[in-house]
């Protein structure tokens, strides 16, 4: 840890809170009254700084506009009933982050500088944190770049940003999921690893058409043969498949998710076996067809723990138990939910208390 971030703070006039409805919270349509910004240039970051969430004025020229030199994080807070204030994991985060500015040749930022920068502004907003189960403060810390210039070159400048939001739960019923078999989200030497902003662009069309023939997900498969399942949506996609949690290796076409590693971490510790390797769709399909297959879900930040209902493949749906009976999926669920809201001891030292 460096010292203590230095920053400018300027506090917004008027808070938005009282008028902010707190019992209708769709995901990533509220936001809450400050954000944080720096910028880099001449090889550093620099204008540290708290403003009042707004509008940043650019050029139309920016690279980020243009070539897609942008990416992100997703991360929450949680208010404990005792008024502590907590982030989950956020170094995990620190570390994904200069993974994604690496791979877009973007500058990296010290690990301390993204975990303070986050910290300071949810203090200030911490009373944007909800205090409803199941609902948080969504962190989204990013970066682009801002080099007015149309050639196809890295930029030299870049802005580095936080946004915080007050959440519910980004999906409210099991999911009805199609495995893609056409479309690919990421190929090896790609940038599935990264939480670019292009890979998201990607999948917009892709999730449009599943969405109008009914879906609620897709499921990634791999890029050559579609044979082999990736990730679930903007979630990493986990099985228990004959007693033992499987869920695809965190190579370069996968997101290295925050919530897989705690999934992990947990099924470890309660004796389960667990296996990062190819997971085949056939295996997958003949696992919900034998009823050896007795929980799937998505893991992630915003999804946290998202049980698929049924899933289709070359047109056959494949449903699977009812959500509420899954012993597993709901022990994650319940755990991480203690864990998380402060109603047990956080043994791993997953809380980040502000
Ligand atoms: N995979 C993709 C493509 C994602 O967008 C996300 C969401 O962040 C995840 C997996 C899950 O990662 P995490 O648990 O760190 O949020
Ligand atoms: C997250 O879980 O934080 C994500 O980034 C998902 C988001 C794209 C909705």
């Amino acid at each position: 840890m460096t010292d203590t971030l230095d920053f400018k703070l300027t506090k917004t006039a008027h808070s938005r809170l009282q008028e902010t409805d707190f019992d209708n919270l769709p995901f990533g349509r509220t936001f809450s009254d400050h954000m944080f910004v720096a910028d880099y240039a001449d090889g550093e970051w620099k204008n540290f700084e708290i403003l009042p969430y707004g509008p940043i004025a650019m050029s139309p020229a920016i690279s980020a506009l243009h070539y897609g030199q942008a990416f992100f994080e997703g991360i929450k807070a949680y208010k404990h009933a005792d008024g502590t204030v907590s982030i989950f994991r956020p170094e995990k985060n620190a570390i994904r982050f200069n993974k994604s500015a690496e791979r877009l040749c973007m500058p990296t930022l010290p690990e301390d500088i993204f975990i303070q920068s986050i910290a300071a502004v949810v203090d200030l907003d911490r009373e944007w944190i909800p205090t409803k189960a199941n609902h948080a403060l969504y962190i989204r810390p990013f970066m682009f770049a801002t080099d007015p210039y149309l050639g196809v070159t890295p930029s030299a400048t870049y802005k580095f940003v936080v946004i915080l939001g007050p959440v519910g739960p980004y999906f409210s019923k099991a999911l009805r999921v199609k495995i893609e078999t056409h479309y690919t989200r990421a190929a090896e030497g790609g940038m599935g690893y990264a939480k670019a902003a292009g890979n998201y662009g990607a999948s917009m069309l892709p999730g449009r058409k599943a969405a109008e023939e009914g879906f609620d997900q897709l499921i990634w498969t791999d890029a050559k043969e579609h044979a082999y399942i990736e990730e679930m949506g903007a979630a990493n996609a986990m099985f228990l498949l004959d007693g033992t949690l499987i869920t695809a290796e965190a190579k370069d076409t996968i997101l290295d998710g925050v919530t897989r590693d705690t999934v992990i971490a947990l099924a470890k510790e309660w004796g389960i076996p667990v296996e990062e390797r190819k997971v085949s769709v056939a295996e997958i399909i003949e696992g919900a067809k034998s009823g050896k297959l007795t929980d799937a879900f998505g893991a992630g930040t915003a999804a946290t723990i998202a049980p698929v209902g049924s899933f289709s493949y070359n047109g056959e749906e494949y449903f699977l138990s009812d959500p509420k009976t899954r012993a597993f999926s709901n022990r994650v669920f319940d755990t991480l939910d203690a864990i998380k809201y402060g109603r047990t001891a956080d043994t791993h030292g997953w809380n980040y208390i502000v």
